[in-house]
C-alpha cells in the first residue's frame, strides 16, 4: 500500500533500498522505481519487476548534496554549467562512468546518467539513503514500454498491491508536477559529437543552449542507446492516433457512425460523439502535467480509440510531442481501418 508521507515511511522505505529491495518514489518528472544502484543484484529485480531488456541503461538519483564526481571519472565544465543551473530538476547528464560503477545500471555501456530530482519526498529519500552517499537506479516505475506514472495508484496499477508484488513499498507524493520524464542530454562524447539531445523534456534544447553556448544536435546512429528513445513507447493498451482540430468533429462522427467507440483528448476543438474524453490545458506545461494520467483513462473507457487533438509544434511542445509520437507509433493505420469504407 501507499505510506503516507511522513520521515518515519520514508526511513523504512530507505532501509528497504540498503536491503536490495525496491521502492517506488515520487519525483517532480514522472513516479520512478528505485534500487541501490551500486547494487547488481537489486538493480537486476528493476529490471525482472519492468520486463525491461537487459542491455538498457537506468538513471542514478543523487542527493543534492551529493558529488556527482564520486560516479564519473571527471565532471566537464559544461556538465558543471548544467548542474549549477538546472539541479535539482528534471535534466538527466549521460556522462562516461567511472570503472568502480557496476555495469548493470549502464546497461553494459561505459556511460552513466545522473539526475538529482526536485520533489522533496526524493530529496529526504535520497538524503537517507546511505546518509546521502549513495545513488538510486530508477528507471520510471511502469511495466516496459506502458505509460509512465504520475501518481502512486498509477505505480499500483501497474504492479498490483498482491502480497508477491515485486514492488512492496510505494511512497506516495502526489501528482508528479512536470508530468513527463526529464531532458536527456549525452555529453559524453563531447569531443566528437558535442552535446546531444537524447530525449527532450520539461527543460528545453534553447535552455540548454543558453547555459552551454551550444544547441545540442539531434541523436546519432552511434548515440548511446535509451529506451525512452525508442519508437514505440509510452503507450497505452488502446491504439492512440493523433488528429488535426479541424478534422477532428469529423472523424468523431464517422467513427461514431460506423459504431466504433473513440476517446478523446483535446484541448481546444470543440468535441463530437465519445465514450470518454480528457480536456488538457492549452500551455505545454499545463498539458505534460496532465498527458499521462489523460492517457492512462483513456485507455480505461477500453474504447476502439484514442484520438488526441495534434498540439502544436512550437519548440515549448517538443517533449509533449515526443510522448505523443511514440504512443501513436505502434498504431499507425488503424483509424484508416476503423474509419467505414468510403462509398
Ligand atoms: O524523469 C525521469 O528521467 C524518470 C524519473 C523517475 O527520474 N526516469 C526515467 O527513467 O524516465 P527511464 O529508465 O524510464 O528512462 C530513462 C532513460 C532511458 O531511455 C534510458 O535508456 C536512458 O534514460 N539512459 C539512462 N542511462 C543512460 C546511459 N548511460 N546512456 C544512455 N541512455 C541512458
Ligand atoms: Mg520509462
Amino acid at each position: 500500500m501507499p505510506s503516507a508521507i511522513n520521515d518515519t515511511a520514508i526511513q523504512a522505505a530507505a532501509r528497504a533500498l540498503e536491503q536490495g529491495e525496491l521502492v517506488a518514489f515520487p519525483t517532480e518528472t514522472v513516479y520512478g522505481l528505485g534500487a541501490d544502484a551500486e547494487n547488481p543484484a537489486a538493480v537486476a529485480r528493476i529490471y525482472a519487476a519492468k520486463g525491461r531488456p537487459q542491455n538498457h541503461p537506468v538513471i542514478v538519483h543523487l542527493a543534492p548534496e551529493a558529488d556527482p564526481g564520486y560516479w564519473v571519472p571527471a565532471v566537464p565544465p559544461e556538465a558543471r554549467a548544467l548542474i549549477d543551473s538546472f539541479w535539482p530538476g528534471p535534466l538527466t547528464l549521460i556522462l562516461t562512468r567511472a570503472p568502480h560503477v557496476p555495469a548493470a545500471v549502464s546497461g553494459g555501456q561505459d556511460t552513466i546518467g545522473l539526475r538529482c530530482p526536485s520533489h522533496p519526498v526524493a530529496q529526504t529519500l535520497l538524503r537517507e539513503f546511505r546518509q546521502g552517499k549513495g545513488g538510486l537506479a530508477a528507471p520510471s516505475a511502469n511495466r516496459f514500454g506502458h505509460v509512465s506514472p504520475t501518481t502512486a495508484q498509477h505505480v499500483l496499477d501497474e504492479f498490483g498491491t498482491w502480497p508477491g508484488s515485486p514492488v512492496r513499498h510505494v511512497l506516495d507524493g502526489g501528482q508528479s508536477e512536470v508530468g513527463i520524464e526529464s531532458t536527456i542530454l549525452d555529453l559524453s562524447r563531447l569531443d566528437t559529437h558535442g552535446p546531444v539531445l537524447l530525449r527532450p523534456g520539461g527543460i528545453g534544447a534553447a535552455d540548454l543552449a543558453r547555459v552551454i553556448g551550444i544547441a545540442p544536435s539531434a541523436p546519432d546512429a552511434a548515440a548511446p542507446r535509451a529506451s525512452g528513445t525508442l519508437e514505440s513507447h509510452y503507450a497505452p493498451a488502446t491504439p492512440v492516433a493523433l488528429a488535426a482540430a479541424p478534422v477532428l468533429p469529423g472523424l468523431l462522427r464517422q467513427l461514431a457512425d460506423g459504431g466504433r467507440r473513440s476517446a478523446l483528448i483535446r484541448r481546444t476543438v470543440d468535441a463530437g460523439p465519445t465514450v470518454a474524453q480528457a480536456v488538457l490545458p492549452a500551455d505545454p506545461n499545463g498539458y505534460a502535467h496532465g498527458l499521462y494520467a489523460a492517457l492512462r483513462e483513456m485507455d480505461a473507457a477500453r474504447a476502439d480509440i484514442i484520438l488526441v487533438e495534434t498540439p502544436p509544434s512550437d519548440e515549448g511542445w517538443q517533449g509533449v510531442n515526443d510522448r505523443l509520437r511514440r504512443a501513436a507509433h505502434d498504431s499507425t493505420g488503424v483509424l484508416a481501418r476503423l474509419l467505414p469504407p468510403p462509398v
